[in-house]
């Protein structure tokens, strides 16, 4: 943190990874900052309000990560039903004595019903990969979280991290979801309180939980949410595909050029820098 504000006190712009905590401090550090391009959609690891108070536009790279990251969701969505995650370990420590009609019982995928938390680009990916397995569709963009939670086999959450989702998915959420429904994680980790994650998980409270993201991340090797049941964890691989990796790189870069030629980024999300632009300009 330090070195990277140290870093920075000499830029006139910053190209981040969502590892890179850009707060206040280091934007006041460095003085001659004017423009920030994250290499990510979310940039909840930027303190958008100090940018936005200094006239600084943050760019983020959205829509080319859209289907990539529904295709993980839906990696993981199978593969919590499946239970592809212990099933696969035990076939490596060499469990697998003989074929069994009740071993690794799992959920059936077509005819479920699918709550979707945040109907952004991202949820109407997922949503449209459902159709094909006959899947009922819950939004909360028409049903209230609560009922969502209770009527879903399955959740995804896709909102972005602020201070309005941070949390949202707690002990009384959690504890409304049914008993066998799975939590699909490709937003980020602490829209989920993960100790209530563990515990319904533990206690049975609901089947299992597939992540990409977590809370703490990266998740230390001994963390207690791995030896909860039916749990699948990969390393935030949302959007790790060959092309769309480039084309987020692609993106950003863009976003940086067009800031340094004192042209609106391609993809900004702090417009407001630019209506204030224009204000003082009149
Ligand atoms: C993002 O872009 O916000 C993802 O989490 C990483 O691709």
């Amino acid at each position: 943190m330090e070195e990277l504000r140290r870093a920075a006190s000499g830029c006139d712009a910053l190209l981040t990874l969502l590892t890179d905590r850009v707060d206040a401090a280091l934007i006041d550090a460095a003085p001659s900052l004017r423009a920030i391009a994250n290499y990510a959609v979310g940039t909840d690891n930027v303190d958008l309000k100090a940018a936005t108070a200094r006239g600084i536009p943050v760019g983020n790279t959205p829509d080319v990560l859209t289907e990539t990251t529904a295709d993980l969701a839906w990696a993981l969505l199978m593969a919590g039903a499946r239970r592809l995650a212990p099933a696969e370990r035990a076939v490596r420590a060499g469990d697998w004595p003989t074929w069994e009609p009740g071993t690794y019982l799992g959920l059936d995928v077509h005819g479920a019903a699918l709550g979707i938390v945040g109907y952004g680009r991202i949820g109407q990916a997922v949503a449209r990969r459902a159709v094909g397995f006959g899947m009922q569709v819950l939004r909360t963009r028409e049903t209230p979280l609560d009922d969502l939670l209770r009527r879903s086999d399955f959740v995804s959450l896709h909102t972005p991290l602020t201070d309005d989702t941070r949390g949202m998915i707690g002990r009384r959420e959690l504890g409304l979801m049914k008993p066998h429904a799975i939590l699909v994680n490709t937003a980020r980790g602490e829209i989920v309180d993960t100790d209530e994650l563990i515990a319904a998980l533990e206690s049975g409270g609901i089947g299992g939980a597939a992540l990409d993201v977590t809370d703490p991340e990266p998740l230390p090797a001994h963390h207690p949410l791995l030896s909860a049941p039916n749990v699948t964890v990969v390393p935030h691989i949302g959007s790790a595909s060959t092309r769309t990796r480039a084309a987020m790189a692609d993106l950003a870069v863009d976003n940086l050029l067009a800031a340094l030629a004192g042209e609106r980024m391609p993809h900004v999300a702090n417009p407001e820098v630019y209506e204030l632009r224009a204000g003082d300009s009149a």
